[in-house]
């Protein structure tokens, strides 16, 4: 970042004070204003609930720009990645290190990771404690908290190789930690990683062969998988990274932050949001109900949202979206469901919300999860793991960010003011004297 010569001042109308603050200027996107020294020189505080102007750190790894709804992680545009960057893992290591891997590096990279898969053979234990209905976003917040646990030679955060090590660990095991959750929940057993399968095909293999049965490599499938993880990768400071930034900015090992943003990242508001699509595509269950729906979407007092539609960031359309839609035709065609109810209900959706005032006038295009929603369930994900693969994908973006932050000279641990609004100091009343 880079010092503007343009300043701003902030001044009051009863003259009490004035303040000159520096502007810093990023590579791409909104300048910022640096307010650190305003509480100071005014004693006041800014107030910006849910960060609608509020920078809250400098990062080099991915940039949004929802105008022109663009996606860039480490500068390259999210569709030339999902087209012809390669597999996950090239994303993975992109987001990492900041550059896309050579043969070379990519080799070595992937024999990491696929080492990595197997988790200590005691986490079973940690599964059967759940009941088998539980929902596999509490498992994860259970289990990958509880690699702290197991993992105790790689905990040290100020350590380099501590932290790469912790960032290899957790983008292995994640995908053999949902697909054991999974596991649990249909009472089958736990089927252990396979060194040569790919990435998504080693993930699909855990979730779909039994000691029985092999699960056959489908490419289509695997591939579908595959662009979903690399879509999900990372989005720059959304809530379950900036969760993932503030646990990690106390100095909590990097299994408790991942823990955090996996928690954060269950609301419906957020990783939800594609388990809440489709179960929203369900319960509306007929073309027939959808102007019923949308009348309730309309009705303030109804509480109900469209979910799937809208975005924080992106006003425009959401150019995740665009890559999932095309995924979602080739899947479907692939195992021959075009003519899926749910399928052509959400079309059917999509097709009258994208032409209504109200959406149109507010900006509200589909996003990536209305769309992934249905990929998966083609893949034969139930829909209480959906937000479970979106934790899977997410994990490598939060442990990027973990890390540039863990690097950055101006971390600070993170606290939040806040405008209080509750009684003064007051004493406290004997019990027969309260009202
Ligand atoms: N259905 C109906 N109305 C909506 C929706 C929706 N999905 N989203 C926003 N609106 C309305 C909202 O009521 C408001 O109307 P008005 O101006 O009349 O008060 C207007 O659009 C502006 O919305 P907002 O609440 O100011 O927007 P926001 O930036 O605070 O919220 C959002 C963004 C994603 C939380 C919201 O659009 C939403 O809840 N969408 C559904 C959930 C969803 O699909 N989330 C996944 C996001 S993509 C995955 C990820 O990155 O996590």
């Amino acid at each position: 970042m880079t010092n503007s010569e343009t300043k701003a001042t902030l001044s009051f109308s009863d003259g009490s004070a004035s303040l000159e603050m520096p502007i810093y200027k990023g590579s791409v996107g909104p300048d910022v204003i640096d307010i650190r020294k305003l509480y100071g020189a005014t004693g006041m505080f800014t107030y910006d609930p849910g960060f609608m102007s509020t920078a809250a750190c400098n990062s080099s790894i991915t940039y949004i720009d929802g105008d022109k709804g663009e996606l860039l992680y480490r500068g390259y545009p999210i569709e030339q990645l999902a087209v012809n960057g390669g597999d996950f893992l090239e994303t993975c290591y992109l987001l990492l290190n900041g550059e896309l891997p050579n043969a070379a590096q990519k080799t070595e990279f992937v024999d990491t990771v696929t080492k990595h898969t197997m988790v200590h053979e005691q986490m079973q234990f940690f599964f059967r404690g759940f009941r088998r209905d539980a929902h596999p976003m509490s498992v994860l917040v259970g289990t990958v908290g509880a690699l702290a646990s197991f993992y105790h030679d790689s905990l040290d955060i100020n350590d380099p190789h501590h932290r790469e090590v912790s960032a290899i660990r957790l983008i292995a095991k994640m995908p053999t930690l949902v697909a054991m959750a999974y596991k649990y929940s249909i009472g089958q057993p736990f089927v252990y990683p396979r060194n040569d399968l790919s990435y998504s095909a080693n993930f699909m293999h855990m979730m779909f062969s039994t000691p029985c049965e092999p699960y056959k490599v489908n490419e289509v499938l695997v591939r579908a998988l595959d662009r979903i993880l690399i879509l999900h990768a990372d989005h720059e400071q959304n809530a379950s990274t900036s969760t993932v930034r503030l646990a990690g900015s106390s100095g909590a090992n990097p299994f408790a932050c991942i823990a955090a943003g996996i928690a954060c990242l269950w609301g419906p508001a957020h990783g939800g949001a594609n388990e809440a699509a489709l179960s929203m595509l369900e319960e509306i269950g007929s073309v027939d109900n959808i102007p019923e729906f949308i009348a309730q979407v309309k009705d303030k007092n109804s509480g109900v949202k469209l979910m799937g539609f809208g975005h924080r960031v992106y006003k425009n359309y959401d150019p995740r979206a665009k890559l999932m839609r095309e995924t979602c035709y080739e899947v479907l065609n692939e195992l021959g469901l075009q003519d899926d109810p749910l399928f052509k209900l959400a079309m059917a959706l999509e097709k009258i919300a994208l032409e209504d005032e109200y959406f149109v006038s507010r900006k509200l295009y589909p996003n990536v999860d209305f769309y992934s929603g249905i990929v998966q369930r083609a893949l034969g994900i139930p829909t209480s793991l959906f937000t479970g693969i979106f934790a899977l994908a997410r994990t490598v973006g939060w442990i990027a960010q973990w890390k540039e932050m863990i690097s950055d000279p101006e971390q600070k641990i993170g606290r939040p003011r806040q405008l209080f609004v509750g009684s003064p100091k007051r004493d406290v009343p004997p019990i027969d004297q309260r009202g």
